[in-house]
């Protein structure tokens, strides 16, 4: 009998939230796991653990992405699952955000997320074999309030991962797309961009209300644990389908989007995001 051969799994985003429940969550399940992150001092909890190598790697740090990736295939011998994590959102009116922000923005969520598919993907298809995972969001198909930058960031990660399943599924690399309503993580906190860097105060008030209401989606949301049990379904689904939602929020918006008419569903984002109705339809959608 020969033994099975140990899988391997590359994370970026490693550090903390769903990134890092991943890493622990195929750790757990036996596999190797490449856990990359920015800042190597974070990697200490994951790198105690057996099969995990930590390395660095910054998306927005081209030759980061590559050292890694070779640096993984070296000790591991091979990579079978590439799962795009990393990325933040860049909150508030579209007027208040300035140029710099917006292209650091796609700079991480697609442009780094593209690199780090152009470094794996030879490996793959020289092997005829993988996954590619890439995590978007809910909202790269449902747009939210304030959120027009990051919307129009994960819209382009769907839009990139669909079309890549014409060119990668034929030579037998599996192609999947995570779309995660809202997740308690430090999305919400310490990773979100909301800096007003240009001072229009125009939205001040109506930005205030809503962030008032989403601030409480974060909490209330889905576990990094949950999103990671369904990147680690997807990963080892061999089965043709693209996308998978994780949370009921995500699951009951994209329900929305797809059956109501555009104007009904667009007065029943505004309507949902007001206090009165979060207070009891987001009961529905939201532990607290
Ligand atoms: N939480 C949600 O509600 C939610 C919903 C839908 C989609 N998502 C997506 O899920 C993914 C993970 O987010 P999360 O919720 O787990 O938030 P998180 O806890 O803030 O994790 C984000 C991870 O991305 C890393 N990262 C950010 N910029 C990076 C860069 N330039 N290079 C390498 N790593 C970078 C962060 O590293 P540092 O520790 O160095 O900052 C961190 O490890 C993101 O793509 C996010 O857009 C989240």
């Amino acid at each position: 009998m020969t033994a099975v051969q140990t899988k391997t799994v590359f994370i970026t985003g490693a550090s903390s939230g769903i990134g890092y429940a991943t890493a622990r969550l195929f750790q757990d399940k036996g596999w190797n796991v490449v856990a990359t992150l920015r800042k190597p001092e974070q990697a200490e909890t994951l790198a105690a653990l057996p099969r995990v190598l930590c390395l660095p790697l910054d998306v927005n740090d081209r030759a980061s992405i590559h050292a890694a990736v070779e640096k993984a295939i070296a000790h591991f011998g091979a990579i079978d699952v590439l799962v795009n994590n990393a990325g933040y959102g860049l909150m508030g009116a579209f007027e208040t955000l300035d140029e710099a922000q917006i292209i650091r923005q796609f700079d991480t969520n697609v442009f780094g997320l593209m690199e780090t598919c152009r470094a794996v993907l030879p490996h793959f298809r020289e092997r005829k074999s993988g996954a590619l995972v890439n995590v978007a969001s809910m909202v790269g198909r449902v747009p939210l309030p304030l959120y027009s930058v990051y919307n129009a960031s994960k819209w382009a990660v769907e839009g990139f991962t669909e079309g890549l399943v014409y060119e990668l599924c034929p030579l037998g690399i599996g192609v999947k797309i995570i779309e995660p309503g809202a997740v308690n993580t430090a999305f919400f906190g310490r990773s979100a961009d909301r800096d007003n860097r240009t001072g229009v105060s125009t939205y001040d008030q109506y930005s205030k209300a809503q962030f008032g209401v989403m601030d409480k989606t974060g909490p209330g949301g889905s576990s990094p644990e949950d999103a990671a049990k369904v990147i680690y379904r997807a990963a080892n689904d061999s089965s043709q389908r693209l996308r998978y939602s994780v949370g009921t929020d995500a699951r009951m918006l994209l329900l929305a989007r797809r059956w109501l008419p555009e104007t009904l569903f667009r007065a029943m984002i505004r309507m949902s995001l007001s206090e009165k109705a979060f207070n009891s339809v987001g009961k529905l959608l939201y532990k607290s």
